[in-house]
């Protein structure tokens, strides 16, 4: 018989700490975590290379074709982007990035061309899969769906002390409108919007420590599975 597969989805808006702490409890619970953002911001990453538009639905489609991108872990455990071959992990996050993944994930082409790889991931692993649309459409009958968010200033300031620690710092002010420009965008596309699924449960971590959310996720979790 196959072995079955576990899978919990985290949904939410930027910055409320879903990779961390996905990232933590995959390690806790021995899964695999696959951060659905990536690729994303690889799509976001190649338009922006090719000197593409990336609300021009059109242009971005075109380039489909010539995209192929690969999950590998490394051997410190943690997730890698392969772009055509070529390892783009670390590019991927430059801030400038970041819209150009929030614009191609509003395109229905760039959605559905992605789709079948991440159910992929959940078909041959356990996995803790984070994103928008994981508990609503890539991962509708996840074993575990948690709607993880913050107010957006607390979103701001985590993003603007990891940017800081990064060498790469920016305004607060100026994340703070990235982050609600981003919240509007990614809640108002028509494809796959980003929502609460009717049966995840909402885990809002504003004021607590890393810990503290931690501990909560890994309860309710454990409650669930
Ligand atoms: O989580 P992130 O900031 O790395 O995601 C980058 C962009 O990709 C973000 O604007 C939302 C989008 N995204 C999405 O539409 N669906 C997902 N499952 C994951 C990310």
């Amino acid at each position: 018989m196959a072995e079955k597969h576990y899978s919990i989805a985290i949904d939410g808006p930027s910055g409320a700490g879903k990779s961390t702490l996905a990232q933590a409890v995959a390690r806790e619970l021995g899964l695999v975590y696959v951060d659905t953002g990536a690729i994303y911001r690889s799509v976001g990453y190649y338009a922006y290379q090719k000197g593409v538009d990336p609300r021009d639905q059109q242009a971005v489609a075109a380039l489909l074709p010539e995209i192929h991108i690969e999950i590998t872990y490394g051997e410190d455990g943690l997730q890698h982007m392969l772009l055509n071959g070529t390892d783009v992990t670390r590019e991927i996050r430059l801030p400038e990035i970041s819209m150009y993944a929030s614009h191609v994930s509003a395109i229905p082409a760039v959605r559905a061309f992605l789709l079948d790889m991440q159910r992929e991931m959940a078909r041959s692993h356990s996995v803790i899969m984070d994103g928008r649309d994981i508990g609503t459409v890539v991962l509708p009958d996840a074993d575990v769906k948690i709607f993880l968010t913050a107010a957006p200033e607390d979103r701001a300031r985590r993003r603007f002390l990891e940017l800081e620690q990064r060498g790469t710092p920016q305004e607060y002010d100026q994340l703070l409108a990235e982050i609600k420009q981003r919240d509007y965008n990614d809640a108002h596309r028509a494809s796959s919007p980003l929502r609460q699924a009717e049966d995840a449960l909402l885990l809002d971590t504003t004021g607590n420590t890393f810990e503290q959310s931690l501990a909560l996720l890994l309860k309710t979790i454990r409650e669930k599975l």
